[in-house]
């Protein structure tokens, strides 16, 4: 059972004002490293995420025989080598390959392993222990891949891949960019075309990264298709900041009187920015200025200017995919927004980290804030000057995005406030604080 941990979280002095950037985005970090560890030859890696989820992926690849060599640069980013284990294929490892918190690592790895006739057992942490993995192992089974025990849900699992993988042609029933990428990979090894559909669109980080690493992928709005078989061969790939991190850093401009700030080289994807769209919706004043592309990955800059002027909206079921990992932070804007915001179709938020579902309306709860939940639909009724209640104490529940939600209560509003385990933000962000502290000057 792990203990808790109270940080303490000042109001933040002054306005955040300036220009910054973020670490590299995570999603893209992780398919790096884990599309050049299949890959044959040597990938030229940069801008790479230096954080405990990104960490789990690079382990895992070196306990399955990649050669990785990548060096902690001055602006903290991972830059370097990675030999992937090509036409040879993975190695079997000692022990079962730990992803710590990291769906992503877990749920790419099935896909990664499912070609080779290795039998590797796969776990992590308590959190990950408790996520769905059906919705991964079962397009999976159908193209030929064993899983034990059979028909297991959770971590740990065991697989056995096949050399003679089947290609699928899936309809997936969630927007999920970890099944659509896992049954992908292995499709590359399949024989003919696999292709996921999806009932909205999610993020494409994968459709895009592909064909850089040479395997034919066609891609549009709610399906993408690898023809196989296939290899992946090795690559340059520079990785831009990370959306999820920045929607922070602008949330707070959002909440924080008098602050205009700049976040620069953060990805563009459109399939990730449905923050800066919500937030526009909401009334926020958030401009997009595109600078370039890396690969295929558009970036730029995102300017904020506090304008005091926040209305609720509806952000429909089709859009949700583009702010999945956004929700607790927007819900927290719009605790502050005047009259009622909805979140429609949020029922896959119950299977992440942790509950957010449930630790948002706990959260928001805390704050004196009426909101609530009909079938999958989250609503918050939001109050324009909402004072928060001395002496708070946010439940971060070990999970990276709720810990920075509730620290941004802190740093915008009126009093200090107390967030649990906070440390959990080295998952995705480890330099959050400092970050916006630097904005404040
Ligand atoms: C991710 C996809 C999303 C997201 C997660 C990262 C990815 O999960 O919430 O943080 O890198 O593919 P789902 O695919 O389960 O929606």
């Amino acid at each position: 059972m792990s203990t808790k941990t109270e940080t303490l979280i000042k109001p933040l002095e002054a306005p955040l004002c300036g220009t910054t950037s973020v670490p590299g985005d995570k999603s893209i970090s992780h398919r790096a490293i884990l599309f050049s560890a299949m890959a044959e030859g040597v990938s030229e890696l940069s801008g790479v995420l230096d954080s405990d989820d990104v960490q789990s992926s690079i382990v895992a690849v070196q306990k399955l025989g990649a050669k990785v060599n990548l060096k902690r640069q001055e602006d903290g980013s991972l830059a370097g080598t990675i030999e992937g284990w090509g036409e040879k294929g993975p190695k079997q490892p000692s022990e079962p390959i730990d992803c710590g918190n990291s769906g992503t690592t877990a749920r790419l790895l099935m896909g990664m392993l499912a070609p080779w006739e290795t039998e590797i057992t796969i776990t992590g942490d308590e959190s990950l222990q408790k996520r769905p993995m059906r919705r991964i192992t079962a397009p999976l089974m159908k193209m030929g891949v064993r899983f034990m025990p059979d028909g297991k849900e959770l971590l740990p699992i065991t697989i056995k891949g096949t050399s003679q993988l089947k290609a699928l042609k899936y309809d997936a029933p969630m927007a999920s960019a970890q099944l659509k990428t896992a049954v992908l990979l292995a499709g590359v090894f399949a024989q003919g075309t696999t292709t996921v559909n999806e009932p909205s669109p999610s993020r494409n980080h994968t459709e895009l990264m592909l064909p850089e690493y040479g395997v034919v992928t066609t891609a549009a709005e709610r399906t993408a298709s690898v023809k196989g078989p296939s290899s992946l061969k090795g690559c340059k790939v520079q990785v831009p900041g990370d959306p999820s991190s920045a929607s922070f850093l602008v949330c707070a401009a959002v909440l924080k009187k008098g602050s205009d700030i700049k976040v620069e080289n953060v990805s563009l994807n459109t399939a990730r920015i449905g923050f800066v769209r919500t937030l526009e919706r909401m009334g926020a004043d958030v401009l997009l200025r595109h600078t370039g592309a890396a690969g295929k990955e558009p970036f730029g800059t995102i300017e904020t200017r506090y304008n005091g002027v926040l209305h609720g909206c509806e952000i429909p079921g089709d859009k949700i995919s583009t702010i999945i990992d956004e929700v607790p932070v927007l819900a927290l804007v719009a605790a502050f927004a005047k009259g009622i915001t909805v979140f429609r179709e949020v029922g896959e938020l119950r299977v992440k980290e942790t509950d957010r579902l449930a630790a948002v309306l706990e959260g928001l709860e805390i704050l004196g804030v009426d909101a609530w939940i009909e079938r999958d639909d989250l609503f918050i009724e939001g109050q324009p000057g909402l004072q928060i209640p001395e002496g708070t104490v946010f439940d971060s529940k070990s999970d990276h995005r709720l810990a920075m939600t509730w620290a941004l209560a802190g740093l915008t509003g009126n009093t200090s406030i107390q967030v649990s385990n906070f440390d959990s933000v080295k998952i995705s962000y480890p330099r959050f604080l400092q970050d916006m502290e630097r904005l404040v000057q």
